[in-house]
């Protein structure tokens, strides 16, 4: 059995910081979005997995290399235009050789893995396992429609009025038979929104009379598509993932409650630390109170600063604030401190938001 990852995709609804970074590589909890499902697959004790890219390539395969850190062996494989989670399984057509695959969108986590529906897939071997998800917000993901009998007719996306909770996250397994719906006749087509559609790969397979199974995906399902949810995601890691180690220094005025985990490097000085935190290695964080739900990257400086539910990407300072900085997202190099209150001055990029309450 094989893998895939799409980690394509221009991330617009998270710029600006998409702008510079990678959508698949800013840090939740510390870690690049891209990580958590390569562990996931890596877990599965699948080797061989195709990435799908586009201009996202450098940064993708600086970042993952050839994959022997996780023991995997990645092949990169281009998505010439954006043209829809379907045309990515087209795409890897030739790398995935005829061998059934787990296709696993690289934006999305699940919070206790995939080897469940992973282990369904191997055991039963149908054409194709259909993950679910109860989601209240179904409308806006693909929706699976059952019979009286509880059979599964089809999949609809993003379908106005849903008959049912549930939803299919980013996890789709198949074998061989799906590339025939990408031949002859009645081969699916592109959607209103000029896509090749995951949904119609399913209803593809049932209407030829494929064996379809489904799958509840256990645990929790984090799609961090926007600037809230990102936020959210970061907490919930933290909560549910972080390992209290403390590698840095502490000195003695410094107070650390809760899960905190302190990197190699960083210096707290005559600061409080209120877990769930993460504070990455070589930063200093002096007169500060961070946390709860904080994450920080490496190489950032922190002074005389109240700082919670927020994520610091690299490099960041935050200097003076007088007033607590909460729900924030801040870039990599970015500076914000506070001289004083008369005035602000700024020097700030496009698609920005900066509220101060
Ligand atoms: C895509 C799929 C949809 C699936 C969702 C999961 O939606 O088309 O079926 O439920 O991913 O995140 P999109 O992100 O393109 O709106």
């Amino acid at each position: 059995m094989k893998a895939i990852i799409a980690a394509g995709g221009s991330g617009t609804r998270l710029r600006p910081l998409t702008f510079s970074s990678n959508k698949h590589l800013l840090p939740l909890a510390n870690k690049p979005l891209l990580l958590y499902p390569i562990e996931a697959i890596s877990e599965t004790g699948i080797k061989e997995v195709g990435i799908i890219v586009n201009e996202t390539r450098p940064a993708v395969e600086a970042l993952l290399g050839s994959g022997g850190k996780w023991g995997l062996n990645l092949t990169y494989i281009e998505q010439a235009e954006p043209l829809g989670l379907a045309h990515v399984v087209l795409m890897a057509q030739a790398f995935l050789a005829g061998e059934p695959f787990v296709y696993h969108l690289g934006d999305n986590i699940f919070s206790q893995g995939i080897k469940e529906p992973f282990k369904t897939f191997e055991k039963e071997q149908p054409d194709a396992l259909l993950t679910l998800v109860e989601h209240e917000e179904n409308w806006r993901l693909g929706v699976p429609y059952f019979d009286e009998a509880g059979n599964l007719m089809k999949v609809v996306e993003k379908p106005e009025k849903p008959p049912n909770k549930y939803g299919v996250p980013g996890l789709y397994f198949f074998n061989h038979h799906v590339f025939e719906a990408f031949t002859g006749a009645d081969k699916i087509k592109p959607s209103a929104r000029g896509e090749l559609e995951i949904t119609d790969l399913y209803t593809y397979l049932l209407d030829h009379h494929y064996r379809v199974l489904t799958a509840k995906v256990p645990g929790r399902w984090l799609d961090p598509g926007k600037f809230t949810d990102m936020l959210e995601a970061n907490t919930f890691l933290l909560q549910e993932k972080l390992a209290a180690t403390v590698e840095g220094e502490v000195d003695q005025a410094s107070i650390l409650s809760g899960k905190v985990a302190i990197g190699k490097g960083t210096r707290i000085v005559n600061s409080r630390i209120i877990g769930p935190t993460a504070i990455a290695g070589d930063c200093l964080i002096e007169d500060a109170e961070v946390g709860p739900n904080v994450a920080i990257d490496t190489h950032c400086k922190l002074e005389t600063v109240t700082i919670k539910n927020s994520i610091l990407m690299q490099d960041a300072t935050l200097i003076d604030l007088k007033r607590p900085l909460v729900d924030s997202m801040v870039g990599k190099n970015t500076e914000i401190w506070e001289e004083n209150q008369a005035n602000v001055s700024l020097f700030i990029g496009d698609h920005c938001r900066v509220r101060l309450t």
